[in-house]
């Protein structure tokens, strides 16, 4: 046990990080329409919460097909990159860092939402079920539906999707991003390869765990040419022990997921990559993560290692005791209060967040969370 306070400072790739508080990515549905575009909402949101240590956007498509949410943004067009760099910029007025969530959806996604009304892509034409998409949106009016039934990628479309996440990491080069970080976690595309479950393929991306895991080293690769390892962290999402709908929802189905992601964080830990980020399952009664998948991790990845899902400041600082890990995502608290860590140093009461305005609508719910008197 060592006592670290989570307001010690923090260093990688060339950044200090003044305390283990981090705002994990968080979809909060709010772009500018048409054209999916960050904004001067978008920028306010961020900055309020720039005293986190370390911030994560929110999952952000990397192109048209990588949309399975009305209103996320996007860093594909000239006017998304403009968008974000108003993000960055009020964010590094604040002192803060900032890394940008690159995404694509894979099969959790409706027609309605991709180009022409085309089928979503995916490794293999498997619909995703026990997951539901936001086909609009707005406060408490969400239109839910069905994922679509995807069709399978060529390989040569996969080998495209990567050049796609390589122009991504240029454009949040051109925003001013600090680095990226890779959803690789919740049943997206990238996870959507990992899984045997959702990846039937028969080519050099499907098959055993090294041909599973091409498509992740191969993306990180493409985005280290653009911003160097250090700068790229990815997020996994492993589940243990649960039979509920939601393992298969989020595409975690692993026959083995303690083999799959320790291999697969070894494997990110060859490439140099500057962080993981490790999303805990965190709906009710959810299972805790193994002490031995704690440690294994820790053995095999020689960088900072974060983790999130239903973190607690009482959790957090046990877990950094421990020596598990360095920093925290806290989400729905973070959502509800934009001057967390200044709650925590201070030992002050937190606001409650409100569910119905999570996703889309305008600044209520979004920048009106108060914060704590000086
Ligand atoms: C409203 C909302 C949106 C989210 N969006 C994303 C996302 O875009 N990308 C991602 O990797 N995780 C996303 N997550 C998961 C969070 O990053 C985090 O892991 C989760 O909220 C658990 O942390 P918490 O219990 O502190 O809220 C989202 C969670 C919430 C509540």
């Amino acid at each position: 046990m060592t006592d670290l306070s989570l307001f010690e400072p923090l260093s990688f790739a060339g950044l200090t990080l003044k305390n283990r508080i981090a705002l994990p990515p968080l979809t909060r549905s709010r772009s500018t329409q048409p054209g999916d575009i960050p904004n001067a909402l978008m920028s306010a949101y961020y900055r309020q919460r720039a005293t986190a240590g370390f911030m994560i956007t929110e999952g952000t498509q990397i192109e048209p097909r990588g949309q399975g949410y009305a209103w996320t943004p996007g860093i594909y067009s000239p006017e998304q990159v403009a968008g974000w760099q108003q993000v960055t910029r009020a964010v590094h007025e604040e002192g803060g860092i900032i890394f940008c969530q690159l995404w694509h959806v894979g099969r959790v996604s409706h027609t309605s939402l991709q180009p022409d009304g085309q089928a979503p892509v995916a490794p293999s034409a498997l619909k995703a079920t026990a997951v539901k998409v936001f086909i609009e949106t707005g406060p408490e009016s969400g239109a839910l539906a069905d994922p679509s039934m995807p069709r399978e990628l060529t390989t040569a479309e996969v080998r495209e999707l990567v050049e796609m996440y390589r122009v991504a990491a240029v454009n949040a080069k051109k925003a001013g991003f600090d680095g990226v970080e890779l959803h690789s976690a919740n049943g997206y595309l990238l996870n959507q390869f990992i899984s045997e479950h959702t990846n039937h393929r028969t080519d050099e991306y499907g098959g055993s765990l090294e041909k599973r895991l091409r498509f992740l080293r191969e993306v990180t690769e493409a985005v280290i040419s653009v911003f160097g390892a250090q700068r790229v962290g990815v997020r996994f999402a492993p589940l243990f022990e649960t039979t509920t709908e939601e393992r298969v929802y989020l595409g975690l189905v692993e026959s083995d997921p303690h083999g799959t992601y320790i291999r697969a964080a070894s494997m990110l830990n060859d490439l140099g990559v500057g962080y993981l980020s490790i999303a805990e399952a965190d709906w009710d009664n959810s299972p805790d993560l193994p002490v031995s998948f704690r440690e294994a991790l820790r053995e095999t990845f020689s960088g900072p290692i974060m983790y999130s899902g239903r973190y607690t400041e009482k959790k957090a600082k046990q877990v950094l005791a421990d020596g598990y890990g360095d920093l925290f995502g806290f989400g729905r608290t973070f959502i509800a209060n934009p001057d967390l860590p200044r709650r925590f140093r201070d030992g002050l009461s937190l606001n409650p967040v409100n569910h119905a305005t999570l996703y889309g609508g305008g600044e209520q719910g979004y920048i009106d969370y108060p914060f704590s008197k000086p």
